[in-house]
C-alpha cells in the first residue's frame, strides 16, 4: 500500500474505500503487481543454473492468483487433491504440479499419479506401496527430514527430528533398500525446512546434506530445497537475503552437479515469499471501548477470517486508513468471535474511530486459505488489482453457502 504526499493510502492508484463501497468489507485485496515483482526476484536470485519456482500454492488457492503464476512462468506445489484440482482448472498441466502429501491415504497419491502430477513419497510405507504399485514404470521425488531445526516458530518448522514430515536422512540405506527392491524411478530429492527463516544458514545446511544423500541416487534430475522464505512484517524488518542466499546456493549448487556428472534442475516451493505482501485484509472499526484497563478497537473480523495471529502469535502491521496523521493511542485490536481472538496487543495506531476503515498486512498468505465459518460468520470477498484494474476474484460467501451442506432444513 503506497501512502501519497496528501497522506492518503492507495493501491496501484486506488483508493482502499473504494474497494470496500464497491465490493464490501471485510474484504481480501491482492496487488498483483507485487506477486510479479516477487516472482521475478526470486527468478533473477539464482545467477546459472536451471531453477524452477513451484509456488506452494497451500498459502492462496484463489483460481486469479493460480491464473497468474501460471502466466508469469511458475509451476505448482500441492498437498491434496483439492489443491491438485485447482491447479488443473487454472490451465496447469498435470507434469507443471507437483504434489506433496503428509501421510495421505495412498488413494490420493493414485489419484495425483493418475492424473499425470509427479508426487514427492513421504514415508517408508508409502515408497513400498509406490514401488508395488508402479515398479519403474512412474517417477517420483523422496521427502527427506534432514533434522534441521530452524522456521520463525515452532508449530511451522518442518524438518527437525521430531517433525512428522519426510523420511529422516538416517533412514537413507532403509530407503535405498526399498528403491531397488522395486527398482523405483527416483528423479528428485525433496525437502522443505520449515517457514519464516530469515538466515542463510539453515538453507545451506540442508542443501548440503541433500546433495550428500543425492550421491546414492544416479538418475536424479531435480534438488528440491522447499520453501520458507522470511518475508517483510514491517517496514523495515529483516528478510532473507535472497541475493546473497542465491548466490551461495547457486555456487554450491553448481559445484554438486559438477561432481554429479551433469546439470540437475533446482526447485523452490514459496508460498509467503510469492504472496504474503501483496495481500491486505480491509476490516472496519466497529466499536471503540475506552476500557480502564486498556483501549480496545473492535473489528468486522476476527480469527475466522485471519488465524496467523492467534495460532502463531505473528505480527501483521496495522495501518488506519481512513486516518493516517492521526494522533498516536495505543489499542488491543481485536475481532467479534466469541473467543479471544486477538490480533494485535499494546498496538499503537492513528486514532482510531468508529467506522475507520483498517488494513492488516501481509495477509496475502495463509490468510484466507487458512479461513473458517466459526460462529457461523462468512467468508469476505477476494479482489484483485492488477493493471490498474480492480477485480472481484471470489465473492462474498452468503448464508445459502453455510446452509447448502446440512442435510435437515
Ligand atoms: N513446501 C512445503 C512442503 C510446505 O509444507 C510449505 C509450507 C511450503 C513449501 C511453503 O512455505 P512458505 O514459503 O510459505 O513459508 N500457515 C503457516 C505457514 C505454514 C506453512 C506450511 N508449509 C503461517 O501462516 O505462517
Amino acid at each position: 500500500m503506497q501512502l501519497s504526499a496528501q497522506n492518503t493510502y492507495s493501491i496501484q492508484n486506488i483508493d482502499p474505500h473504494q474497494l470496500t463501497e464497491t465490493f464490501g468489507s471485510p474484504l481480501y485485496v491482492y496487488d498483483g503487481a507485487t506477486i510479479r515483482r516477487k516472482v521475478q526476484e526470486l527468478q533473477h536470485a539464482f545467477p546459472g543454473i536451471n531453477m524452477k519456482i513451484k509456488y506452494a500454492c497451500k498459502a492462496n488457492t484463489n483460481l486469479s492468483i493460480l491464473r497468474l503464476m501460471r502466466e508469469i512462468g511458475v509451476e505448482l506445489d500441492v498437498v491434496s487433491p483439492g489443491e491438485l484440482e485447482m491447479g488443473l482448472i487454472a490451465g496447469y498441466s498435470a507434469n507443471q504440479i507437483t504434489f506433496t502429501p503428509s501421510g495421505v491415504p495412498f488413494e490420493e497419491v493414485r489419484e495425483a499419479v493418475d492424473a499425470g502430477a509427479i508426487v514427492n513419497v513421504d514415508s517408508i510405507p508409502l515408497l513400498e506401496w509406490f514401488g508395488q504399485t508402479y515398479g519403474n514404470t512412474k517417477p517420483c521425488l523422496i521427502r527427506i527430514k534432514p533434522n534441521v531445526a530452524a522456521g520463525g516458530n515452532a508449530k511451522i518448522m518442518t524438518a527437525h527430528a521430531d517433525s512428522k514430515f519426510g523420511i529422516s536422512v538416517l533412514l537413507l540405506e532403509q530407503i535405498l533398500e526399498v528403491v531397488k527392491k522395486y527398482d523405483i524411478k527416483i528423479i528428485g530429492l525433496h525437502q522443505h525446512t520449515g517457514s519464516d527463516i530469515k538466515d542463510a544458514e539453515p538453507f545451506l545446511k540442508v542443501a548440503d546434506i541433500l546433495f550428500e544423500a543425492a550421491k546414492h541416487f544416479p538418475d536424479l534430475e531435480i534438488v528440491d530445497l522447499g520453501g520458507g522464505f522470511k518475508v517483510s512484517y514491517l517496514p523495515g524488518d529483516e528478510i532473507t537475503d535472497m541475493d546473497l542466499l542465491g548466490r551461495k546456493i547457486s555456487e554450491r549448487f553448481k559445484k554438486f552437479c559438477s561432481e554429479y556428472g551433469r546439470e540437475l534442475q533446482l526447485w523452490f516451493e514459496p508460498g509467503k515469499f510469492l504472496v504474503s505482501e501483496s495481500g491486505y485484509l480491509l476490516v472496519n472499526a466497529t466499536v471503540v471501548k475506552e476500557d480502564p484497563a486498556r483501549n480496545f478497537v473492535h473489528v468486522n473480523s476476527g480469527l475466522n477470517h485471519l488465524i496467523r495471529p492467534m495460532m502463531y502469535g505473528s505480527y501483521h502491521h496495522i495501518l488506519n486508513v481512513s486516518n493516517p496523521s492521526g494522533e498516536p493511542k495505543t489499542y488491543n485490536v481485536v475481532g467479534y468471535i466469541c473467543e479471544t481472538d486477538t490480533f494485535a496487543t499494546d498496538r499503537t495506531l492513528p486514532k482510531v474511530k468508529a467506522g475507520d476503515l483498517l488494513a492488516f498486512l501481509n495477509a496475502g498468505a495463509y490468510g484466507l486459505t487458512m479461513s473458517s465459518n466459526y460462529n457461523a460468520r462468512l467468508r469476505p470477498a477476494e479482489v484483485l488489482v492488477d493493471q490498474a484494474e480492480a477485480k472481484l476474484i471470489r465473492r462474498r460467501e452468503t448464508l445459502e453457502d453455510l446452509l447448502k451442506t446440512q442435510t435437515n432444513l
